[in-house]
């Protein structure tokens, strides 16, 4: 939700500690602020950007700091409610990602204290200071931690301490090892630019470091062994490159995605998922699979559900995450759960996956992050090994989460045997065909852009699609409104004239994803229902496909595959570039759309 940094060691320019920040700036971008202590002590806590920060703070060189950007969650977006916060006595300063769940109770026995924000975080620094009343420091972080409820990430310091402080509980946290010093940050792209030696906190975990020194303790004070590991630069390199959004880069980067993957997985035309640790016999046992997930990575657990119901035959249910941690899903052991997260750190998925485990379910994670929760969490795993995933609108993600489903779900239809051997050899084939079919489509780069201009006037937009590509509708849909604001909803077609077809008339935009599959006759059945009430179409519709051609106001056409099932793959791609370019002619900020974070750590 937020992103947290800190740094202890030999003396640097404040510049130093900001430019980690804002490697961290997609995790949320309303407020942000640093605290500093070299010769003097600087604080400075905007509402707004870094850049904004950069602009405003003076040069000052520190050996202790701290450094926040912020997605609120208590209190609106101000300077007062920026972190860093601190105690009455302004000499505890802190950083938090995360939600301190008993806030008020705590803050109830603090009535003395003078407090500046409504945020849940400045609690925990008064609170600290109470503390301090009767234990010395360590002691009395280890006894804080005793009473926060709640999810952090928290970076401090003590101005009478000479440690930076560090503290994880369900929010990431990493640890960089500098020459002279140390850098923390949520999460390894912020700082694996700067050193390759990092290490990774697990839950409850507290840290004191110092400039050549680092104790690690478990929150019952227990000293834990520290392994640092070298991760190169190429695995977290994410940068913009000649492109002007991180969005339409790694829209480019899913062929060479897909491409990874088939490289990593397939061996001789044989699927090998590496980190899958199942047995093939509790594989083939199998009776039944459950999938969670939020936003993006639920629409492409719906494309696996429809996959796995029909090449493994077996019966699918799936639910979003925030839903499926509250419902008592009759989980039986040993069921299986598949829980797809980009981030690996979404709490609700998380949550989810925990009370999977309680009923005794396995948990298969697919997940981007290398050392996020949910690859700590998951019994088995299928990295997505799209890289770096930055622009908060998941693109590449969404894609290399399906082709892994497909790759998982012919594996298990294989040892199943529930599906002819020719089928799965000629879908496999296919899949092989996909990263080139895409890269066709992105040279209609050009043909899209001039589409979404025409498009970009309209209100309101409905996303149709049938079987297999009703997620793509979800998902087509939620890509255009996190960044173009416009609203806009994804419905099974066959559902339109139950309701929504009412919304239909000339001023409203309805891109029907119409490919020559089985359901072909039925989709052109509701275009011709919309266009007899004057909508305006844009079809997303098959190349040789001359018959719709003359129905839709746009169209924009796609390599017919051999195989429909597979059609997901290639549907995303332009509508990720149609809600790039609608947003892009209205002016939004696509990397960074309003309101929104790339890992939703919080419920
Ligand atoms: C997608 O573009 C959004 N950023 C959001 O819906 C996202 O898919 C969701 O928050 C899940 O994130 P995760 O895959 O990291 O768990």
């Amino acid at each position: 939700m937020c992103g947290i940094s800190g740094y202890i060691g030999k003396e640097k320019e404040i510049k130093f500690l900001l430019d980690v920040l804002k490697r961290l700036e997609y995790r949320g971008y309303d407020s942000c602020g640093v605290a500093v202590e070299g010769e003097n002590f600087y604080l400075k806590k905007i509402k707004g950007k870094i850049k904004e920060l950069e602009g405003k703070v003076k040069s000052v060189n520190f050996y202790r700091g701290i450094a926040h950007t912020r997605w609120a969650t208590h209190g609106k977006p101000t300077s007062f409610n920026a972190h860093p916060h601190f105690d009455c006595k302004r000499e505890i300063f802190l950083v938090h990602n995360g939600i301190i769940e008993n806030y008020m109770e705590i803050k109830k026995n603090l009535r003395k204290h003078h407090f500046n924000s409504q945020t849940d975080t400045e609690v925990i620094a008064h609170f600290l200071e109470e503390l301090l009343e009767r234990y010395k420091f360590k002691e009395a972080i280890f006894k804080m931690t005793e009473f926060l409820k709640g999810s952090y990430a928290l970076c401090l310091f003590f101005k009478k301490d000479n440690h930076l402080v560090i503290i994880k509980k369900d929010s990431p946290l990493c640890v960089g090892k500098l020459k002279e010093g140390f850098i923390v940050a949520s999460d390894l792209p912020a700082i694996i630019p700067l050193t390759d030696c990092v290490f990774i906190l697990e839950d409850e975990e507290i840290g004191f470091l110092k400039k050549d020194e680092f104790e690690l303790f478990d929150f019952k004070g227990r000293r834990k062994k520290i392994n640092f590991r070298r991760m190169t630069l190429e695995e977290f390199k994410a940068e913009k490159e000649n492109f002007p959004h991180y969005m339409l880069k790694e829209i480019f980067e899913q062929p060479k995605v897909l491409r990874n993957l088939l490289s990593f997985y397939f061996e001789e035309g044989r699927i090998n998922l590496k980190d899958l640790n199942f047995s093939q016999k509790y594989l083939a046992s199998l009776k039944r699979i459950f999938i969670v997930g939020c936003g993006t990575a639920f629409h492409a657990g719906l494309v696996g559900k429809y996959f796995l119901e029909k090449y493994c035959q077996l019966p699918v249910e799936i639910d979003v995450s925030s839903e499926a941690r509250y419902r008592n899903i009759p989980l039986k052991k040993d069921d299986l759960v598949i829980a797809i997260s980009q981030s690996g750190e979404t709490a609700d998925t998380l949550a989810s996956v925990k009370e999977a485990k309680k009923r005794g379910a396995k948990i298969l994670g697919i997940c981007n992050v290398l050392g996020s929760r949910l690859t700590k969490e998951a019994d088995g795993l299928i990295y997505t090994l799209a890289g770096p995933e930055i622009g908060v609108a998941s693109t590449k993600a969404y894609t290399a989460q399906i082709f892994s489903l497909c790759l998982f779900s012919l594996y298990l239809a294989q040892l199943k045997k529930s599906q002819k051997e020719s089928i799965l050899n000629l879908t496999k084939k296919e899949l092989e065909k996909i990263p080139e079919y895409i890269e066709k489509i992105l040279e209609k780069e050009k043909e899209v852009k001039r589409i979404a201009k025409r498009f970009s006037k309209y209100g309101c937009f409905l996303f149709l699609g049938r079987g297999i590509n009703y997620p793509s509708a979800l998902e087509g849909a939620l890509k255009l409104k996190e960044i173009s604001y416009i609203p806009a909803e994804g419905y099974p077609a066959g559902e339109m004239k139950h309701g929504p077809i009412a919304l239909i008339d000339e001023y409203r935009a309805v891109v029907c994803i119409a490919l020559k599959d089985s359901l072909y006759k039925k989709i052109l059945s509701n275009i011709c229902e919309i266009k007899a009430r004057k909508g305006k179409v844009l079809g997303i519709i098959n190349e040789e496909d001359e018959e719709i051609k003359s129905l839709v106001d746009e169209k924009i056409s796609l390599p017919s595959l051999k195989n429909f099932d597979l059609s997901p793959l290639l549907v995303a791609v332009p509508l990720q570039l149609f809600a790039y370019f609608v947003a892009k002619n209205l002016g939004c900020e696509i990397d960074q759309p309003r309101n929104l974070a790339k890992s939703v750590t919080v419920e």
